[in-house]
């Protein structure tokens, strides 16, 4: 009798299975591991970051191919690196499409991060079991930005050079050891061949491997204690007679459906911005990039690429205080390292924003104006009136972290439903509200500033 496909595939899967727990690890962490019913919009981002890694990763091996990390000059007097990103858009078959994919995928990472996690600010995913899932997050963020920033050099254009020089620069600030940490980092007296060298091996191996560790932690962490969900409590203090909680489905199928059609509008997105407007407006590739390298040539204006300039504005707003910068460097390191501190910051006995005291919901609608005014600041050139709207706008992004432990603490909270809630068209139409007054908002601050 002939054998059925079916019980080919099911032979092989035993055979598998004798020798490794294939699916002993496919039902505890997606067929049988259940999530809370109630995710929405926002649980999208998890699943939409795994996915621009492997973009980023696929991609990055085949611009390897081609690129060298080479600053000397070649026989046309351009730098080897920055002629060798020319040679992948102009030469090699289908190059444009893998060196865009790249470079539209690292903003596209930087967008879906930032809202990855705001859900986790605003549902309070980072409280209580899930603290150590947020510390694993926030060590992938740090990570991130060491990528992104010394993925930046590579392409060795004016802002590859100077972005470089600047920030490298920042750590010469740091007393004692400073001077001799920046020329360490750089590996000569300036930013050079040595310096590229470095940054290539360190983006295309060392992080990448540390970042893949990272999600693997965190989804190790997240699993072991369980999704959080938009109502903040825990669907496994309510289980049924199996171990089941009532409020939870099996993830595969019902959340991996959900999620493709999450990559789905996604991918419609990124290939829009890939195909139709690659440089995004001069935000995901600046104008001074497509010059080579020049030493002895500062652009106009230095700005860092769009998903630091929050940080950069910050930077720049702190006065230099005793004759050092130093100041400024240790605000921007601690605007990073607060947000790994949430869990311990935030005092309050509510997680979900639904349920917490308004003066809550004040100080998340300050922060999140805080955080995009500063990163529309820091990406224009500074002038009297900006840095003063960037300094109360970096004493607003701190209040909301130093003052955590006081407001939020402070009541009254609603009390949260015994069993998680489908969102209401009420909830529905707040959130476009909401997402519109952001929108319009930047827009017009961007406009008159
Ligand atoms: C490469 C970057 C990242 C990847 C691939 C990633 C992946 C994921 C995935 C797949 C989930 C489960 C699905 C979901 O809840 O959306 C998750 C949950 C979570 N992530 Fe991340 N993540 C990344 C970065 C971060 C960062 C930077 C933070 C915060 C600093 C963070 C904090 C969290 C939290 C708190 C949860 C649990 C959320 C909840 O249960 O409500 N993640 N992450």
């Amino acid at each position: 009798m002939r054998k059925q496909p079916a019980q080919t595939k099911s032979k092989i899967i035993n055979w598998i299975d004798a020798r490794f727990p294939l699916i002993a690890l496919w039902e505890s962490q997606v067929s049988k591991y259940y999530a809370p019913k109630n995710f929405n919009f926002w649980y999208y981002f998890g699943s939409l970051a795994l996915l621009v890694f492997v973009i980023q990763i696929v991609s990055g091996i085949f611009l390897v191919m081609n690129f060298k990390p080479d600053g000397n000059l070649n026989a046309d007097g351009l730098p080897v690196a920055f002629a060798s990103v020319e040679y992948i858009m102009r030469d090699v078959s289908g190059g444009w499409f893998i060196r865009y994919m790249h470079s539209t995928g690292a903003s596209f990472f930087f967008i879906v991060v930032y809202l990855h996690m705001f859900r986790g600010l605003i549902y309070g995913s980072f409280k209580k079991p899930r603290e150590l899932v947020w510390i694993f997050g926030s060590l992938i963020f740090l990570c991130l930005m060491a990528e992104a920033f010394m993925g930046y050099l590579l392409p060795w254009g004016q802002m590859s050079f100077w972005g470089a020089q600047v920030i490298i620069n920042l750590f010469s600030a740091i007393p004692v050891i400073g001077p001799d940490l920046s020329v360490w980092i750089r590996g000569d007296f300036n930013v050079s061949d040595a310096t590229l060298n470095r940054f290539f091996s360190l983006h295309v191996i060392a992080i990448p491997l540390v970042l893949l560790c990272l999600i693997v932690a965190h989804l190790i962490a997240l699993h072991e204690v369980g999704s959080n969900n938009p109502d903040g409590i825990e669907i496994h203090d309510n289980e049924d007679a199996n171990g089941v909680p009532v409020d939870g489905i099996p993830f595969h199928p019902y959340y991996t459906v959900k999620d493709i059609l999450g990559v789905v509008v996604f991918l419609i997105v990124f290939c829009s911005v890939l195909f139709f407007a690659p440089e995004g407006g001069g935000y995901f590739l600046e104008a001074p990039n497509f010059d080579p390298a020049d030493p002895m040539k500062t652009p106009a204006h230095i700005a860092p690429v769009w998903y630091f300039t929050p940080f950069y504005a910050i930077l720049r707003a702190v006065p230099s205080f005793m004759n050092t910068q130093v100041w400024g460097v240790l605000a921007m390191g601690a605007a990073v390292v607060l947000i790994a501190l949430l869990p311990w910051l935030d005092r309050g006995e509510v997680k979900s924003i639904r349920y917490r005291s308004s003066i809550f919901k004040v100080m998340v609608i300050l922060f999140v104006i805080s955080f995009i005014g500063l990163g529309i600041l820091g990406a224009l050139p500074a002038t009297t009136a900006r840095t003063a709207i960037a300094r109360i706008l970096t004493v607003v992004y701190f209040a909301f972290f130093l003052l955590m432990p006081i407001y939020s603490k402070m009541g009254p909270n609603k009390t949260p439903p015994a069993r998680v809630t489908m969102s209401t068209p009420k909830q529905k139409l707040w959130f476009f509200i909401w997402v519109a007054i952001a929108l319009i908002g930047s827009y017009i601050f961007a406009s008159i500033i």
